[in-house]
């Protein structure tokens, strides 16, 4: 399991601890849906828990947008769709779950964390990379 690592760190605090808190949520929700063997019980927890990790990941790529505008982020454009991407597939599977249907698919929440996972590690490194000098630059 991967766990919150300095591999992670995009060198912006606001953002790192955002992105602790998004893999600590995604992690918890498959140990969670893994121990479980009550599929009822199994259905409320992990709906409450996607709900909770959704919300926290829309909030954080909006401030992670407004970064970008602020400082005027050549890559903009790309970025957002990525977000977008993630966003539209994240409401699906948790729209899935709240329909009722037997609860959303595993396999589909293991990728959408891989997904997360590798956001971070290539499109907001990426970003980091830019705002810290940004950052630099603003202080000479
Ligand atoms: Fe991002
Ligand atoms: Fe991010």
């Amino acid at each position: 399991m991967l766990k919150w690592d300095v591999v992670y760190h995009i060198g912006v605090p606001v953002l790192d601890k955002q992105h602790n808190r998004i893999i600590e949520l995604a992690n918890d929700l498959v140990v969670n849906i893994l121990r479980c063997e009550d599929i009822e019980k199994e259905r409320q927890i992990t709906e409450a828990a996607l709900a909770e990790l959704v919300a926290y990941t829309a909030n954080h790529l909006q401030e992670e947008e407004g970064y970008m505008q602020q400082y005027n982020y050549p890559e903009i454009a790309e970025h957002k769709r990525e977000h977008e991407i993630l966003m539209t597939e994240a409401q699906r599977i948790l729209a899935e779950s709240q329909q009722g249907k037997g609860g959303f698919s595993f396999d589909a929440l293991m990728v959408m964390k891989k997904w997360l996972e590798e956001h971070i590690l290539v499109c907001d490194k990426k970003l980091g990379a830019f705002l810290q000098l940004a950052e630099q630059k603003h202080e000479k």
